[in-house]
């Protein structure tokens, strides 16, 4: 096999094609009917009463601190490895992010660094990294004790459960979880987002954010003659919630086969340079990870593509290193660092089939080995 296996192909077939043709011939683009489909079938899917289909993940994030509150002043629990979405997010609600180290075992903030978080912070914001359960009941309980709003980063969670129970439900007391549907994701909407959540008047604040103030969905374009409350246009548009419709159709399949492809790399990927991760019963990773004994990420993954065509993604480097907040974060937090140094994710989706994923496994194990015996 030649040809390059991509880390990530957004797939669609002809459900999307069709849905985008009705919505584009029904002369409403904007968001209205399917909208509301869409999010009645992600409020049934994470089990929220409430969802807000939103422009992104990292708008949902900013909309969701906002409509809880949190601005000018307060400080933002945050795990140091992360995507930059959350931190930004956090500053443009006016608020300032407060870095606590993560477990190189799942990428997620780590519950015993908790209280070398701020005293002063007003929220948490976990993030279920590579649709891991970030601890949720003791960082549940954390909060409780601490008087801290809780809102879930589940933007790569969608899909995964902890003891069947969807990521992102709030069964620990969370406000609010946040989805991604960018393309890199289980379900894609081209770009987009939305907030979960069970409480009616938060959602209503959420929509209002997202709609120059307004809360009446699908309505055309009347503005009301006196604003309350600010807002933006976050919307989403009826032409993301046909492609989402039709990709949540394919949802069970994807599951399925992600969960088949992760446990066959697992299977067929040497174990001797590899440490095993923090999986647990019902979990479906965004992107099929492996985890190095050593910091070789960087050199495997170059090698790989090089060598083999086979194209893998590096983690996020961790916020205390980022220019943007190297000056704002206190410590050297070595979980993130290590998280960074050693996690790989390999080639996921409907695209890596059993020929690819064989392969893919095959050029890990030459090359991995080679390199790990080199360092
Ligand atoms: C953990 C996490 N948070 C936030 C986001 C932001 O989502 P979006 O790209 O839809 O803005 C992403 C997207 O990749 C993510 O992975």
């Amino acid at each position: 096999m030649t040809a390059r296996i991509r880390q990530r192909e957004a797939t669609f077939g002809s459900e999307e094609i069709r849905a985008v043709e009705d919505v584009l011939k029904s002369g409403w683009i904007t968001e209205g009917r399917k909208t509301a489909e869409f999010e009645e079938a992600i409020a049934s899917l994470t089990r929220r009463k409430y969802t807000v289909a939103i422009s992104s993940g990292g708008v949902a994030l900013f909309v969701a601190l906002k409509a809880a509150g949190i601005g000018a002043g307060d400080e933002v629990v945050c795990p140091v490895y992360n995507m930059i979405a959350l931190p930004n997010a956090v500053t443009l609600a006016g608020a300032k992010p407060v870095f606590v180290d993560v477990s190189s075992s799942n990428g997620n903030i780590n519950v015993e660094k908790l209280s070398e978080g701020s005293p002063d912070a007003r929220a948490i914001v976990p993030i279920h990294m590579n649709g891991r359960n970030a601890s949720m009941l003791e960082i549940g309980a954390f909060a409780r004790d601490h008087g801290l709003v809780v809102i879930e980063d589940a933007c790569q969670a969608l899909g995964s459960k902890l003891n069947d129970v969807p990521l992102g439900t709030g069964s620990s007391g969370s406000l609010a979880a946040c989805i991604s549907f960018h393309p890199s994701k289980i379900v894609t909407t081209g770009t987009g987002g939305a907030v979960v959540t069970d409480d009616e008047e938060f959602a209503l604040k959420v929509r209002a954010l997202k709609d120059y103030g307004q809360t009446t969905r699908g309505k055309v374009e009347q503005l009301p003659d006196n604003y309350k409350t600010w807002g933006l246009n976050f919307r989403f548009t009826d032409i993301q919630a046909a492609i989402g419709l039709a990709q949540l159709q394919k949802l069970e399949e994807r599951m399925a086969h992600i969960s088949w492809l992760y446990r066959f790399y697992n299977k067929e990927i040497d174990h001797s340079f590899r440490l095993s991760l923090d999986d647990q019963n019902g979990f479906l990773p965004w992107c099929c990870d492996i985890r190095l004994k050593k910091p070789v990420n960087e050199k495997l993954k170059g090698r790989l593509l090089s060598e083999r065509g086979v194209e893998t993604r590096l983690p996020y480097k961790p916020m205390h290193l980022q220019p943007l907040y190297a000056s704002s974060a206190v410590g050297d937090f070595p979980g993130g660092v290590e998280t960074w140094q050693t996690h790989l994710w390999l080639p996921t989706g409907p695209h890596v089939n059993e020929e690819r994923a064989r392969y893919v496994a095959e050029a890990v194990n030459e090359v991995g080995l080679r390199v790990h015996s080199e360092n």
